[in-house]
């Protein structure tokens, strides 16, 4: 089964404001303060699929709605996954539920990664914290379709050893063909045997040829602002760089306009964008 592709998978209208209800299955603990959560059919109705890099909205029932990445393989169907890291009152009550609890699940929405347009050509991922969650979902498509692509290059960056997501499973790609993935961290400690430093430092250690590779970004905003500098320095052109933005949400469907960034609603027009239509709006914050 193929992956749909970008554009194809808008919310079937019913989903787009109404949650469907969804049932926890699993909650894995990842790091001191995030959790993966699958999540399954919860009532008569199945659960959507998705493409690489869209999200939905997650309501958890007394506590809130918010905007969550789906991190898990997009061609495993009736299953969902999230990365989630606790930061505040809702996202407390979404890693704490329990299995056979419910959670809402409204969409997916937004565009996702331009997977096909990475198709014939190398493809460096740079992730800084959780933003290694919903570029996950692009990792696993590359994989299966190996042959669509060349090269594979992972950078992520996380604060600590303790922070890293995913360990595993880097480690795992790392050792498929035409796949590097390097890891480093800002505070390293005494037994860490790894990269030190913010993840532009790893540029050094990888082969970029501009003129065959698409980016794509998923971090701390100033995490991007860097990174896309130090991509353009090499000569990747802006249009080959696509960034996930992440704004305030309250419909995630076009309609109240909480996300709005310059002439684009993030929700629906994003989240992901190419640089070269995000880089106007790189530092501006949000209201
Ligand atoms: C498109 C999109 C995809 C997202 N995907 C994920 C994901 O896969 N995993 C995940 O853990 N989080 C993700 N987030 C962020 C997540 O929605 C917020 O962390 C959450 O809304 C915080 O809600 P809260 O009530 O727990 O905390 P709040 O009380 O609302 O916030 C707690 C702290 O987190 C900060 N915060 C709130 N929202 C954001 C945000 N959007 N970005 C950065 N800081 C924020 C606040 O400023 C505050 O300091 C995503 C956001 C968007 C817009
Ligand atoms: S969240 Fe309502 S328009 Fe984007």
């Amino acid at each position: 089964m193929s992956t749909l592709a970008p554009g194809q998978a808008a919310a079937p209208a019913a989903a787009v404001m109404r949650p469907v209800p969804a049932r926890v299955e699993r909650v894995i603990k990842e790091t001191h303060d995030t959790f993966t959560l699958t999540l399954g059919p919860g009532g008569g109705e199945p659960l959507p699929r998705f493409h690489p890099g869209q999200f939905s909205m997650l309501y958890v029932f007394g506590a809130g709605e918010l905007p969550i990445s789906i991190s898990g393989d997009p061609e495993l169907p009736d299953r969902l996954h999230y990365t989630v890291r606790s930061v505040g009152p809702v996202t407390y009550r979404l890693v704490t539920r329990q299995p056979g609890e419910s959670v809402g699940v409204r969409g997916p929405f937004g565009a996702g990664w331009p997977l096909t347009e990475a198709r014939g050509k190398d493809v460096l991922i740079i992730a800084g914290g959780i933003g290694l969650a919903p570029l996950r979902p692009a990792v696993y498509h590359i994989l299966r379709h190996r042959g669509d692509f060349n090269r594979l290059m992972v950078l992520y960056g996380a604060r600590s050893p303790q922070d890293l997501l995913f360990k595993k499973e880097l480690a795992a790609w790392n050792l498929l063909p035409d796949t590097q993935c390097l890891s480093t961290v800002d505070y390293g400690g005494v037994s860490w045997r790894g990269y030190v430093g913010v993840v532009t430092t790893l540029f050094r250690y990888t082969r970029l040829l501009p003129s065959q590779t698409v980016a794509l970004l998923c971090g701390p905003e100033i995490m991007m602002r860097y990174a896309t500098g130090e991509l353009e320095q090499r000569g990747l052109p802006r249009d080959r760089i696509f960034l996930s933005m992440e704004r305030n949400m309250k419909c995630a469907a076009g309609f109240c306009g909480h996300c709005q960034l310059g002439p684009y609603f993030v929700c629906k027009d994003g989240p992901v964008f190419p640089y070269s239509k995000m880089k106007p709006y790189m530092d501006q914050y949000e209201l």
